[in-house]
């Protein structure tokens, strides 16, 4: 039987209503709406504006695979670089383009993610938010951005029980959404090798990578430093 809205709207209107919901369950960053294909400039005039186009089209290629064949057949995708060359804002461009077409995304910082996770330890079980809602969540949502996946700044200082946490917390997820053949997007500030260094173990990095699309913006500079310049008139 068909719904009861295709009576009265089309799956392009009923779409539209759902749409302001699924975003703000998203989790994205709150300037997310900057964060779009039609703000990712090209023309900065340096040398990597070549690179810049390449990553464009890769990201707009993956988020028009998914919305042409869906989900069954997606694959990961992996954005990697250096602080500020631009990762987040392509896979926000990337994800908020699917939920307009009406996939379930969610946006997890890695790093927030995992403290989180601790710190539901030693709650009392009514509590509404435990580790596995968390990661239930993270490994059944359609598609997945894990922004900065990796070791952050201040690892090699911290317990090693904190990073045992976290690889598992990655190993988890990365094993749910693959069972589960669903897509990921993961930005990292790391060379695969580095990555599989951090993890201790090459399985579930082979896995994650397995057929995905990677860009690579290696090289790039602190975009950011050009943000500045311009927010300040320069
Ligand atoms: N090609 C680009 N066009 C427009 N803005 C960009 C571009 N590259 C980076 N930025 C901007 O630079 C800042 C840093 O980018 P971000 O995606 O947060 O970097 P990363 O996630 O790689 O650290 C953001 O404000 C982003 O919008
Ligand atoms: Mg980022």
């Amino acid at each position: 039987m068909s719904p009861d809205w295709q009576s009265t709207m089309t799956r392009a209107e009923a779409n539209n209503l759902l749409l302001p919901g699924r975003i703000a369950r998203a989790n994205l960053v709150p300037r997310h709406k900057e964060l779009g294909f039609a703000a990712w400039r090209t023309d900065y005039g340096d040398e990597y504006d070549d690179a810049r186009i390449a990553a464009f089209k890769a990201a707009r290629a993956y988020a028009t695979d998914i919305i042409a064949t869906g989900l069954k057949k997606a694959r990961n995708m992996i954005l990697m670089g250096n602080t500020g060359c631009g990762k987040t804002h392509l896979a926000h461009a990337i994800i908020v383009n699917l939920a307009m077409m009406g996939f379930e995304i969610r946006r997890e910082n890695y790093w927030t993610m995992t403290r989180n996770i601790r710190s539901t330890y030693g709650r009392g079980s009514q509590d509404d938010e435990t580790e596995s809602t968390i990661l239930d969540l993270a490994g059944s949502i359609d598609v997945l951005l894990l922004d900065d996946l990796g070791p952050g700044a201040l690892h090699g200082s911290r317990d090693k029980g904190a990073t045992d946490h976290e690889r598992r917390i990655a190993r988890d997820i990365i094993n749910m959404r693959d069972e589960a053949a669903l897509p990921t997007i993961a930005t990292i500030n790391l060379k695969r090798g580095e990555l599989e260094t951090w993890f201790g173990e090459t399985v579930a990095v082979s896995r994650f990578f397995h057929g995905a699309v990677e860009a690579d913006l290696f090289g790039m500079p602190d975009m950011r430093d050009a943000e500045n310049l311009k927010s300040k008139g320069e």
